[in-house]
């Protein structure tokens, strides 16, 4: 695996590989993989020639400093995992190159950010689209992997990519989970065993949603998954709603749509957990 820090030579390299005929799928990341990050680079392995994945832990979404100053970094630990699932340049910028010349833009995310999310980190998406752009730009990526996870930034990004006319296809990729059902997230090594334990509460909390979706009201449904999260009263909820699939604008009554979103996060001891579950219209036998 090639390691490039500078982004001209990274430009240079994705236009290397296109001119032998290879497509560029990228993986961007902060690092600290886990096997959600390396099932995208699973994933565009299988589908390109030329498989980039950066890690650059991007200040601008970033609105809480003790988050970026403990945010996990490690390198060392990253690269052979990347080995493994076959990616063969890792981009790891420095900021300072990243971000030569750069003046941030103030996008228009067409009111995608005005949820979830969106209030409760000020400034967060226009950070990621920012530093997404410019990765975008210095990788030239024909098609891009985000989780699923992130929901909110998937739909924002693919917005971007709509309005701004990036070429870059955005393929939205399943929430890896751990046995237990809590999604797999960098942040989760920073909790110990007591709260590695009550953050499960947030994937029970979507999955009592998920059986009750389309059968009772909306806001009964809610309720019945604050029911879940009270049992762990160390858990302290930021936001709990279900949201159109489309634009996740949330919603009060059931949509017309076959699915619907729930989306959670909480607090639970030092990280911000953040998850997100389709629901699904039960087939009318089921009824
Ligand atoms: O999802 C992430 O890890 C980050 O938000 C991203 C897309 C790499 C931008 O910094």
């Amino acid at each position: 695996m090639e390691f490039i820090e500078d982004p001209t030579r990274m430009s240079e390299s994705s236009a290397a590989a296109r001119k032998t005929g290879r497509t560029v799928g990228f993986v961007p990341t902060m690092g600290a993989l886990h096997e959600g990050h390396l099932d995208l680079v699973r994933r565009a392995r299988a589908e390109h020639g030329q498989v980039v994945c950066s890690i650059f832990v991007n200040p601008l979404q970033f609105n809480n400093a003790s988050d970026l100053a403990n945010y996990p970094r490690q390198l060392d630990r990253d690269i052979p995992l990347l080995e493994g699932a076959g990616c063969d340049v890792l981009f790891a910028p420095r900021k300072d190159a990243l971000f030569k010349d750069f003046v941030p833009t103030q996008y228009d995310l067409g009111g995608l950010d005005a949820h979830w999310e969106g209030p409760s980190r000020p400034g967060h998406f226009q950070g990621v689209v920012n530093v997404v752009e410019r990765l975008f730009f210095h990788v030239r990526p024909d098609a891009a992997y985000f989780g699923e996870k992130d929901r909110q930034q998937v739909t924002i990004i693919r917005h971007m990519a709509r309005t701004l006319h990036w070429p870059e296809r955005i393929i939205p990729c399943p929430t890896v989970r751990a046995s237990d059902g809590l999604a797999l997230s960098s942040r989760n090594q920073r909790l110990n065993e007591r709260e590695r334990a009550m953050a499960t509460v947030l994937y029970k909390a979507l999955g009592r949603a998920a059986e009750l979706a389309f059968l009772q009201p909306l806001p009964a449904v809610l309720a019945a998954a604050k029911d879940i999260l009270a049992t762990e009263p160390e858990v302290v909820l930021d936001h709990i709603g279900i949201a159109h699939p489309d634009d996740l604008r949330p919603l009060v009554d059931w949509p017309e749509t076959d699915t619907a979103v729930a989306l959670i996060a909480a607090q639970v001891g030092p990280v911000r957990l953040i998850d997100n579950i389709t629901l699904h219209r039960p087939a009318k036998a089921d009824r």
